[in-house]
């Protein structure tokens, strides 16, 4: 199969796309390094079976000279971050809503038939009823949120009127390989492992009794291609169904590493929803999707990587 893996330099992208190529399938890659970066994709980019293209998705002509032939798209290029959003609602309404309608018009206009593309737990917002499932009606609290909602329904409608199969990921909390510890809005496991290994303390935005769903990088992969190769259209929550809240994770990744550091509190971050854990069941059914890596397992190997790799400095 020939594939486009937008977002492809990025963490989750650049994971897809090369258990893509270990599939067997050619691989496209558009991304604009924005937050990707060619590193991630540096031991895939010569292979015969991977082209990269340095481009963005709001730019629909270079989608549209990319998609000739493709059997399917994989959309995860997106400004990814809740607080980057709330700081500029226009960037993110530009990439995540506009990037994600070019994406299903070049599907349309190049006869691909299918695209599964990242949405995110975090259009569930604060609504108290645990565990989440698709049929609860979103109260996104963030640009981010909301965009991803609109992309959702964007693919729906596309789905209705164009017949192009439209399948939305809601990703709960990804970890793994590759995740970006550096910038100001990395996710807060890799913020606790590369600060454990310099010696400093995790920091926790508020009293660390917030939960999350974490999900192994390697999980969310197969649930993107079962995804794709099913057939199955909508809206899926993939997760790790489990919650756990991060004074716990502190702990784990503490005992993991051989470190005991204690946490430091800051004020909690506009945007952020308190609570996170996943009904998963709709994906089980329609598509096979369960994780194959308990918690503590992914979270040794995503410290063996960023200790081994060097990447985190
Ligand atoms: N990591 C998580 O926990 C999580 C949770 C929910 C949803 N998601 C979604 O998963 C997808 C992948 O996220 P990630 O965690 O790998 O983040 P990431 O920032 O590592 O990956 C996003 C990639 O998209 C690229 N990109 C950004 N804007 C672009 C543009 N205009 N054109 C082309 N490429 C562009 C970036 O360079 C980067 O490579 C995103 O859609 C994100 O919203 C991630």
């Amino acid at each position: 199969m020939r594939y486009i893996v937008t977002g492809g330099a990025g963490f989750i992208g650049s994971n897809l796309a090369e258990q893509l190529v270990r599939d067997g399938h050619e691989v496209v890659i558009v991304d604009d390094l924005s937050t990707g970066r060619s590193e991630n994709i540096k031991h895939i980019i010569d292979h015969p079976r991977v082209t990269f293209i340095e481009g963005s998705v709001t730019d629909l002509a270079l989608l549209i000279d990319a998609c000739g032939g493709a059997d399917g798209i994989f959309h995860q290029a997106a400004i990814a971050s809740v607080p980057r959003s709330v700081k500029d609602p226009l960037e993110t309404n530009a990439v995540n809503i506009g990037g994600t309608v070019n994406v299903l018009w070049a599907a349309k206009e190049c006869g691909v038939p299918a695209v599964v593309a990242a949405s995110t737990s975090a259009i569930y917002g604060d609504d108290p009823v645990f565990p989440k499932h698709e049929e609860m009606r979103p109260t996104p609290l963030s640009p981010y949120a909301v965009s991803k909602l609109a992309g959702e329904y964007y693919g729906k409608v596309f789905s209705d009127l164009y017949g192009i199969r439209t399948t939305f990921l809601r990703y709960f909390n990804v970890f793994g390989p590759r995740q970006d510890p550096n910038s100001e809005y990395a996710a807060v496991i890799p913020k606790f492992i590369t600060r454990l290994l310099d010696g400093k303390p995790p920091i926790i935005y508020g009293d660390g009794e917030q939960t999350r769903d974490f999900v192994y990088v390697l999980d969310v992969v197969r649930a993107n291609i079962l995804a794709m190769e099913s057939g199955a259209t909508g809206v899926f929550n993939i997760a790790g169904g489990r919650r756990i809240n991060l004074n716990e994770l502190a702990r784990n990744l503490g005992e993991i590493m051989g470190v005991h550091t204690p946490p430091i509190y800051e004020p909690p971050r506009l945007g952020d929803v308190r609570d996170s854990l996943a009904d998963i069941s709709r994906a089980r059914v329609a598509f096979g999707y369960s994780p194959r890596y308990a918690l503590k397992e992914g979270l040794r190997e995503t410290v063996i990587w960023f200790r081994d790799s060097g990447r985190y400095r």
